[in-house]
């Protein structure tokens, strides 16, 4: 947890981007795996998180803009809980930790709000995410599942994007405990890949590191010699000589912070000629797009950095042809780079994803349609505090060429015969995380081994 007075000046910044009305934030409660007693590991809402701190279930939280005051609401644990899963400090010593004075039975949440209704006085909330916070809505104010998300506030939505996009000292420092904690959890499955191996045992010892740091995995891990699919979660195949292996993990800390990297090595002791000659590319691409990383420079240009290298690096191969400019125009490129150049990171490993990728990454602009450019997360200007991914890839997805050829699409740019050579190649990534600087932007984290002779090295060892 950090100090109380971040807790207080958080609420407090949040507290003079309104006029008046209460700002009402739900915790998270524990989500049962197949029974109630038997939960997944429980997970904080992460703006719950950044407002009050504290992680346990069940708790909710009132800012009265009018009063200027915070309330947590909770119930102090029954004696069959503490018999069971133990004993916590009581809610208001949990809340006196983030400089929170008012603390009231759970109960209470909804006659405070039932009257500041009956009043007239706005009542803000975040769109929720799981049915159990919708349920919550429904008890508490009367609104209907449905609805819960047209509902939110639009202005809570925007105080807290304007707050939590721009990252602390502190908060980059618990980021770089996270990518420190993942880069190990690459570095392990660099080196421990080979043939005859199931790919979960690689996802089952990043999953090992993480939980052994203290905190878990940010996200499922990805771990799959078919690195084609770009969040493959299935991890039951076996290892070949000749596989090329993609994993894309991080851990987050037990602060709730997430690293996110990817590599992609061979599962032979060295890359094939041809897996050389599409991850160079791909490499080239990432710093393409690491180069172009500055203050005032728009994500959607960092993207079309990588991109324009991509379709270059394709056309070199007689893969992709033509002008350039109009194939990226066109989205040709998409075809082996079908995902954005990177995302927001932070207490999510999509910072804020259930905020709207429209208010966090895109400032309110319009968010293009088309297949590729549709999926790219952050375009607006960077700016100092933005912590984001840099992550292009390459892929051969033979179920995409065989749409695409059948309907002929950008035939212009794309020459088939060729591209269908490479239909068994899977896919390439390269992921790491950066801070937006007054003077440009830094890798947060330790370097992750990602050339071809430092993968290499790591494999022999
Ligand atoms: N690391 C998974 C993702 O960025 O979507
Ligand atoms: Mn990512």
């Amino acid at each position: 947890m950090f100090p109380r007075e971040t807790y207080v000046a958080r609420r407090d910044a949040l507290m003079s981007k309104f006029d008046g009305g209460l700002l009402l934030f739900l915790g998270n409660n524990d989500s049962p795996m197949n029974y109630l007693d038997n939960p997944y590991h429980f997970r904080q809402d992460s703006t719950f998180l950044y407002y009050f701190g504290l992680d346990q279930a069940d708790l909710a939280a009132i800012v009265d803009v009018d009063a200027g005051t915070s309330t947590i609401f909770g119930d102090e644990l029954s004696i069959d809980y503490i018999v069971w899963m133990g004993d916590l400090p009581t809610i208001a010593s949990r809340a006196e930790r983030v400089g929170v004075e008012d603390t009231r039975p759970r109960g209470a949440l909804a006659e405070i709000l039932g009257r500041a209704v009956a009043a007239g006085r706005a009542v803000h909330f975040l769109p929720p995410y799981r049915a159990e916070t919708k349920l919550q809505l429904l008890e508490l104010l009367e609104i209907a599942p449905e609805e819960a998300a047209t509902e939110a506030s639009t202005q809570l939505i925007s105080a807290v994007v304007s707050q939590r996009n721009y990252k602390s000292d502190e908060e980059v420092a618990e980021i770089e405990k996270a990518v420190a904690t993942s880069v190990a959890m690459h570095e392990a499955g660099i080196r421990m890949a080979r043939p005859g191996m199931k790919e979960m045992e690689i996802s089952a010892e990043a999953e090992r590191i993480a939980l052994a740091a203290g905190g878990s995995v940010a996200f499922p891990v990805i771990a799959t010699k078919n690195g084609q699919t770009l969040h493959n979660h299935f991890h039951g195949n076996t290892l070949s000589d000749g596989d090329l292996f993609l994993l894309d993990t991080g851990a987050q800390t037990p602060m709730g912070y997430a690293g996110d990297l990817t590599s992609t090595f061979p599962v032979s002791p060295t890359y094939s000629e041809r897996q050389k000659t599409i991850y160079e590319i791909m490499l080239s691409s990432y710093d393409a797009a690491v180069s172009a990383l500055a203050p005032g420079v728009p994500n959607r240009d960092v993207h079309f950095a990588a991109c324009r290298t991509i379709f270059e690096g394709m056309k070199s191969l007689g893969i992709m042809k033509g002008d350039t400019e109009e194939a990226l125009a066109a989205g040709a490129h998409a075809m082996v780079m079908p995902h954005g150049i990177g995302h927001m990171m932070g207490m999510d490993v999509h910072d804020m994803e259930n905020l709207g990728e429209q208010e966090v990454g895109y400032a309110g602009e319009e968010k293009s349609t088309q297949f590729g450019l549709k999926s790219l997360r952050l375009a607006r200007p960077l700016e100092p505090g933005f912590v984001l991914t840099i992550e292009p890839g390459i892929y051969f997805i033979p179920q995409l060429m065989d749409v695409w050829q059948s309907e002929g699409r950008h035939e212009a740019f794309i020459n088939y015969d060729e591209l269908n050579k490479w239909r068994d190649f899977s896919g390439v990534r390269n992921e790491e995380d950066y801070l937006i600087t007054a003077e440009g932007a830094r890798r947060l984290g330790p370097h992750k081994p990602q050339s071809i002779q430092e993968i290499e090295a790591l494999r022999e060892g």
